[in-house]
């Protein structure tokens, strides 16, 4: 570890179109987080697939999801971006922590729950997806976790397992904690729930002006034109909120007084954002476009990241077979 930082780490799963909730909500607060730890960021294609999924699709999608990332500003130079599945110790380690999680707890888990009413069979790795998160910030040790509310209770099952790990083989692994709040909750489409795949009401982030313009002249604002009525909670019209991110301060605040008096309609509310955010997300889309056309670099850069990612997690497995009293791998 490098002396004195904080060791960062984080997942995302490679279950979709990067939108602009990922981006505010959770990208952003990656690239920044660079700043001030160590950290390693990981596209977890095995927490991926235990939902119904099309295997001809992964690949590009795990390698869209990298481009993504990078093209938003996760820096290889500063951080650690690998694929899950090229650093098997994940699933070694997951292995070997199930032996010490409550089976009460995994049912319990909210996301689980929820999860398995959406299909006809519930199969074990859903129950089981909390220990291999648990394995992925356990196996580097890691004390800083950067999640959304929704991923809290898996947080806390990871502590309590080790936990439990450590009051069974002896104190090794850190408690991590959660970092909340370094991106907002970013609403979707309706104005209503989160950003969401699960909910098809995203903006994707890699749009062009065109392609942003379809999906926002749909998003759902407030016929009232109340907009601010309860401070501190979000506005009440999604579209305000999303200048917010996109617009100047000024515009913005043109935008107000125009909206309430009635001397812009939604239409063009909705016009202006979809220019700003095209504007503001160009850069990105471009080196995306690099990227895409230097599909060796991206290689390249996630074959670097699991080379970092298992010189740390070989460590980390080797000293719990140790402990554990599990026989030394064949040479
Ligand atoms: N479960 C997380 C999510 O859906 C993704 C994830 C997997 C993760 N492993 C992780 C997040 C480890 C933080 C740390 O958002």
């Amino acid at each position: 570890m490098t002396q004195g930082k904080s060791r960062v780490f984080s997942g995302i799963q490679p279950s979709g179109e990067l939108h602009i909730g990922n981006y505010l909500g959770a990208i952003r607060n990656w690239v920044a987080l660079t700043e001030e730890y160590e950290c390693i960021y990981c596209i977890v294609d095995l927490h991926a697939v235990t939902v119904p999924y099309e295997p001809a699709e992964l690949p590009g999608r795990i390698r869209e999801l990298a481009i993504g990332l990078l093209a938003s500003g996760v820096d290889p130079e500063r951080c650690t971006l690998f694929v899950q599945s090229a650093v098997p110790e994940h699933t070694e380690l997951a292995w070997l922590l199930n032996t010490v999680t409550p089976l009460g707890e995994l049912s319990r888990m909210t996301q689980f729950k929820d999860k398995s009413d959406r299909v006809d069979t519930v199969n074990a790795g859903l129950l089981n997806y909390p220990v291999l998160q648990a394995a992925d910030i356990l196996l580097y040790l890691a004390d800083r976790v950067p999640v959304g509310e929704d991923q809290v209770q898996h947080l806390e099952l990871t502590r309590e397992i080790a936990r439990r790990w450590n009051g069974r083989f002896g104190d090794y692994f850190p408690e991590p904690q959660a970092l909340t709040g370094g991106g907002k909750r970013i609403l979707g489409l309706d104005g209503m729930s989160k950003m969401s795949k699960s909910q098809n009401n995203t903006i994707p982030l890699l749009a062009d002006e065109e392609d942003l313009w379809s999906v926002l002249r749909m998003a759902v604002t407030d016929p009232a034109r109340v907009r601010r009525e309860d401070p501190g909670n979000p506005d009440v019209c999604n579209v305000f909120t999303l200048h917010g991110h996109f617009s100047s301060t000024e515009e913005r605040a043109e935008i107000d007084v125009l909206c309430r008096t009635a001397g812009i309609g939604c239409v063009d509310c909705k016009r202006r954002l979809t220019a700003n955010m095209a504007e503001h997300l160009a850069p990105i889309r471009d080196s995306a476009e690099d990227l895409r056309a230097n599909p060796d670099r991206v290689t390249e850069i996630l074959d670097e990241g699991a080379r970092r990612a298992r010189a740390i997690a070989s460590v980390t497995v080797a000293e719990v077979r140790d402990r554990m009293g599990i026989a030394r791998r064949s040479p």
